[in-house]
């Protein structure tokens, strides 16, 4: 059987399977996968603890597997929370990672035992102090380089080196431990050096922080933003594990701090392959270069992360031969629902309406990120193999 590259062809037979039986669209999960993917990040980052970041894929049956293989949990919500401790995970496993948070939530999380909280600010730190006392925190830094990342977190997350040196003082005056610092160098992101300049920041506020006030950290948290297999180019894992092991030991040469990662779309993204279906092919001219091809899948369920067209997931097709540009939009009524206009996909001028594409690496951000019902479609289905 033909089949896209990077997958291996046994784990695209056990895909196929089932998705030859079912109707589009929907995404099928590949748990083991998922299970290589957190095997091989435990090994390469031996000295790290992973914290599954849930809002990745937050389906039971990923959540389920993960807690099996013994990892943390990165929690966004008191959704989330509740869902990931229906699966038993002990509430020491989770963490409050969301800088933004309502004061009883903060609350409900400290009464369901959860202890570790993330913060960015005076006011949610206040609130930390008050909801969740004694609690462990750690505190989000900005960080540079975001052109390196498909999907940037900059801006909105994070404060300054100083500031990070004044809420660390703050919460240790407040009763709360000043545990850590945390930075995310944005998803999906290509260029590794960014996390040089990321832990030499968290150096220089662990030694003022010593220096100046006697606090001595233990925990930095280097967030997610590790790759997927899209369309662009990346280092592989090992490279990533090296380089980034060596910012570490150059940084903190006598002794590593306690080192967590959030890892999401690194863990799940390529074990989905979403399935689609053609349902119109069409140019605007007779004399037109380009076809339009609109699909049963688009921004509103799935697609969303190739808002500015910044995800370029790989799309695989049974068919060959001669191949042409093309324009590939959503089925919805709205314009903005076009995925892919400026990058320019190509696609055979066999292809036809009913066929099948494929869209590899859609294990994340895709079917939690669906509207409930715009136009009328309802939230992308998952299966799972
Ligand atoms: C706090 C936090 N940690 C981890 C992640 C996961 O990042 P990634 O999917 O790039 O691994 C995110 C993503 O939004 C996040 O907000």
């Amino acid at each position: 059987m033909k089949h896209p590259d990077l997958i291996q062809p046994s784990t695209w037979t056990k895909i196929k399977n089932l998705a030859d039986a079912k109707e589009t669209p929907f995404i099928v999960i590949d748990l083991d996968t998922i299970k290589q993917k957190y095997l091989e990040l435990a090994a390469g980052f031996e000295y790290a603890h992973i914290y599954y970041a849930v809002k990745a894929n937050p389906a039971d049956e990923v959540i389920s597997l993960l807690a099996e293989l013994g990892s943390k949990f990165d929690i966004a919500s008191t959704y989330e929370l509740d869902k990931v401790l229906r699966h038993n995970v002990a509430a020491d496993r989770c963490s409050y990672g969301n800088t933004i948070k309502k004061r009883n939530d903060i609350r409900y999380f400290y009464e369901k035992g959860v202890r570790l909280f993330a913060t960015d600010s005076e006011a949610d730190l206040r609130n930390i102090a008050e909801n969740a006392p004694g609690s462990r925190v750690y505190i989000r830094i900005l960080t540079e380089g975001a052109e390196g990342a498909d999907w940037p977190l900059s801006r909105k997350f994070g404060c300054s080196p100083e500031m990070a040196v004044e809420l660390a003082v703050l919460a240790n005056d407040l009763g709360l431990e000043p545990y850590g610092i945390s930075f995310h160098v944005g998803s999906q992101q290509r260029e590794i050096d960014v996390w040089d300049g990321a832990i030499a920041k968290v150096k220089t506020v662990y030694d003022r922080l010593y220096n100046d006030h006697g606090i001595a950290l233990k925990m930095i948290n280097l967030g997610g933003g590790f790759p997927a297999q899209y369309n662009q180019k990346t280092n592989d894992f090992q490279t990533y594990v090296e380089e980034i092991t060596r910012y570490l030991t150059e940084d903190f040469p006598d002794d590593i701090p306690e080192i967590i990662m959030e890892p999401g779309r690194s863990l799940v993204g390529d074990s989905g392959v979403m399935v689609s279906e053609v349902v119109l092919i069409s140019r605007k001219s007779s004399s037109s270069l380009e076809r339009w091809i609109y699909t049963d899948v688009g921004k509103f369920n799935g697609l969303i992360e190739t808002l500015d067209e910044s995800i370029k997931y790989r799309i695989y097709t049974e068919r060959d031969g001669e191949e042409e540009d093309v324009i590939l939009a959503g089925p919805t009524c709205d314009s903005m629902d076009i995925m892919y206009e400026n990058h320019k996909y190509q696609m055979p001028l066999s292809l036809d309406i009913g066929d099948r594409l494929y869209w590899l690496s859609t294990g994340a951000y895709t079917s939690s990120y669906c509207s409930v019902e715009f136009n009328g479609f309802p939230p992308l289905k998952s299966y799972f193999v």
